[in-house]
């Protein structure tokens, strides 16, 4: 069960690229959920930072505009930031590298905290990120951590990326993505880790269904 012992929480986490949005967003669609998509609110802060000009640098700053983003996530997936819509804009690679440098900063997560709680209401929720089994709800009912090598990420990615046109190296991708990973599991706050009692699974041989049946599984047991 959740803190509150009442409200049941699923915690998805996982490094980049590895199917933890789409897996989380059916999970809570199927059980009726709600969903955090905590990786949404690092990759805000980022994105605010650039368009207002503030340096990552800048912590307090950096700190502030995470404690007032003006946020809403619409019912049909979209998300509002200062009332414009900028879903398109945080899901480059370039928004998940800024997103991963303001997640570094300890008084960023702590301005998040708050915010990335209130999701936590009844009938249940579904929360999808890095450090969600870990510090945000330790006390979930189940808790996953999505696993597949860099280069199996990157492949995906890949793919995505080629199919919308775009011009991509694979070599590249592989970098930016270890680059990532590196970042995310060597901070001192909240690294990307897998809780103790998280049940890891692997995905590299499975398909986005087969996950989804495996969570689903844990789930009921
Ligand atoms: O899941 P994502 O790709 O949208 O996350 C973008 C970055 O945000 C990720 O590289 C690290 C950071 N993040 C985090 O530190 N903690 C979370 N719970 C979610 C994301």
């Amino acid at each position: 069960m959740s803190d509150s012992n009442t409200i049941p929480v699923i915690a998805i986490d996982g490094p980049g690229g590895v199917g933890k949005g789409t897996i989380s967003a059916l999970l809570a669609e199927k059980l009726n959920w709600h969903y955090l998509d905590s990786g949404a609110l690092y990759r805000l802060t980022g994105l605010a930072c650039i368009q207002k000009g503030i340096s990552f640098d800048s912590i307090n700053d950096v700190t502030l505009l995470a404690e007032n983003l003006k946020v809403i996530f619409l019912p049909s997936g979209g998300i509002l930031l200062d009332k414009v819509d900028v879903e398109a804009l945080i899901r480059t690679e370039i928004a998940g590298n800024n997103a991963s440098i303001v997640a570094a900063i300890p008084q960023v997560r702590d301005a998040l905290f708050k915010r990335q709680k209130a999701f936590l209401k009844l009938p249940g929720l579904v929360a999808d990120g890095r450090d969600m089994g870990t510090t945000l709800f330790p006390d979930a009912s189940l808790k996953v951590f999505l696993t597949a090598s860099a280069e199996e990420r990157a492949k995906r990615r890949y793919k995505q990326l080629i199919e919308k046109g775009n011009n991509v190296k694979l070599a590249d991708l592989i970098g930016e993505i270890k680059e990532r990973d590196e970042r995310d599991m060597n901070r001192s706050a909240s690294p990307l880790k897998a809780a103790q009692d998280a049940h890891i699974i692997d995905t590299s041989e499975l398909t986005i269904n087969e996950v989804f049946d495996e969570v689903m599984r844990l789930y009921k047991k």
